[in-house]
């Protein structure tokens, strides 16, 4: 809209100098060059030749780049220029008007299609968008859109991850000899461009690629995932619940909560996988770094529930014998004196379990921290070897 606008005001500007165009005169242009043209036809003299569009494309802003359904929607319009040697007129013997305009339908323009676009094919044109031509034929085309295309996406060190998503903008229906297109400059033009919330724009090119049988034009985008989101909605409680898993071999036995508590950082750990699984793409091609550490912190909570299980185990076997000590020590002070001896022997053995399970308890307390640890930190690591 921007560029209709553009080159309204330069049509205005145009008309403007010393003598004003007639409507009569806007008019006979109109019919004279009308009067023998066919939008069909392409419009070079020599049907032989080749025609050139130039291209370029000017970047309005990223909607969205939906992972789980490998989805770019991207909004923006092109700029095609070309030149229709059938609309070419004596300026001054139409009052000076220098510049009209088409509707798209009514003269020959190129029909562009995104190839790889996401609901099936987008051809480009909308009606209200004109064709601007030149006295010197110099024809101009700002179709605009919003494009949605497939983007393959590698979720390896989501959500610290950089992707890069192709759009390709074909000739349909004519050939390489026929029409051509090419871009104007490399770059994209970003004059008008917003920001995503989610996604930072590192690069935005384009280019042609000759390989294909059709002439066309692709656009790479190269985007970052603003990551301070995830980190603070996943990340952060996922490393504490790491810390939670180690807490348990601080709970006293007695207080019978050890199972239950290592049962619910399983449990905890659980959901944030499947939290972080609905958001990730369900293909078998790229696991995330992410979704793999879940898993080595889902193992080292069952390992936890295992020891756990075994200590607790412990602990009542030792209570039972303990209290086996006491019955004898009860049934002893009743009889003679000469058992006393071995009644004290019981009860040090016991007392030398105790000892064991408090040792094993801190040593896999110091165990599974560093396990912890070392897990979390490799994880980061490797994140950030990409970043
Ligand atoms: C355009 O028309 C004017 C007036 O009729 C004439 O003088 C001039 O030579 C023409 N120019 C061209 C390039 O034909
Ligand atoms: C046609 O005229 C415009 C200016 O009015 C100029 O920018 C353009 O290069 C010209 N094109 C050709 C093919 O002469």
């Amino acid at each position: 809209m921007t560029a209709l606008g553009f080159s309204l005001f330069q049509l205005f500007f145009q008309l403007q100098p010393c003598f004003a165009v007639t409507g009569y005169q806007a008019n006979m242009l109109y019919a004279d060059l009308m009067a023998s043209y066919n939008e069909r036809v392409r419009p070079v003299q020599n049907q032989d030749q080749e025609l050139t569009v130039s291209a370029a494309f000017n970047l309005i802003s990223i909607l969205e780049l939906e992972e789980s359904i490998q989805k770019l929607s991207i909004y923006g319009y092109f700029m095609l220029s070309w030149k229709d040697e059938f609309l070419v007129w004596n300026a001054s013997q139409y009052g000076g008007l220098y510049s009209v305009e088409f509707p798209e339908d009514e003269v020959w323009k190129p029909v562009v299609v995104l190839s790889n676009g996401y609901g099936g094919f987008n051809v480009l044109g909308e009606n209200f968008v004109k064709v601007t031509v030149k006295n010197n034929g110099t024809a101009t085309w700002n179709p605009g859109d919003v494009f949605e295309s497939t983007c393959f996406i590698d979720i390896t060190y989501y959500p610290f991850d950089t992707q890069v998503c192709e759009l390709h903008f074909s000739i349909w229906s004519q050939g390489m000899d026929e029409v051509k297109m090419k871009p104007i400059f490399p770059d994209i033009v970003k004059s008008d461009f917003q920001e995503n919330g989610e996604w930072r724009l590192l690069e935005a090119w384009m280019r042609t690629d000759e390989t294909y049988s059709r002439s066309n034009i692709i656009i790479s985008l190269k985007v970052q995932r603003r990551p301070k989101f995830f980190i603070l909605e996943s990340l952060i409680p996922i490393v504490l619940l790491s810390l939670l898993n180690t807490f348990v071999f601080l709970i006293p036995y007695h207080s019978g909560e050890k199972i239950s508590f290592s049962v619910t950082v399983y449990v905890a750990y659980g959901v944030y996988l499947s939290n972080v699984s609905s958001s990730l793409p369900h293909n078998s091609l790229h696991i995330s770094a992410l979704t793999v550490y879940l898993i080595c912190m889902l193992t080292l909570s069952v390992i936890a529930t295992f020891f756990v299980a075994l200590e607790t185990r412990y602990f009542f076997s030792i209570k039972e014998q303990l209290s086996e000590a006491a019955a004898k020590d009860v049934y002893n002070n009743h009889n003679d004196e000469k058992h006393i001896y071995n009644d004290s022997s019981a009860r040090i053995r016991t007392n030398h379990l105790w000892t064991n399970l408090k040792k094993m308890n801190v040593t896999l307390f110091w165990i599974f921290i560093v396990a912890d640890f070392g897990v979390s930190i490799g994880f980061f690591l490797y994140l950030r070897n990409q970043a």
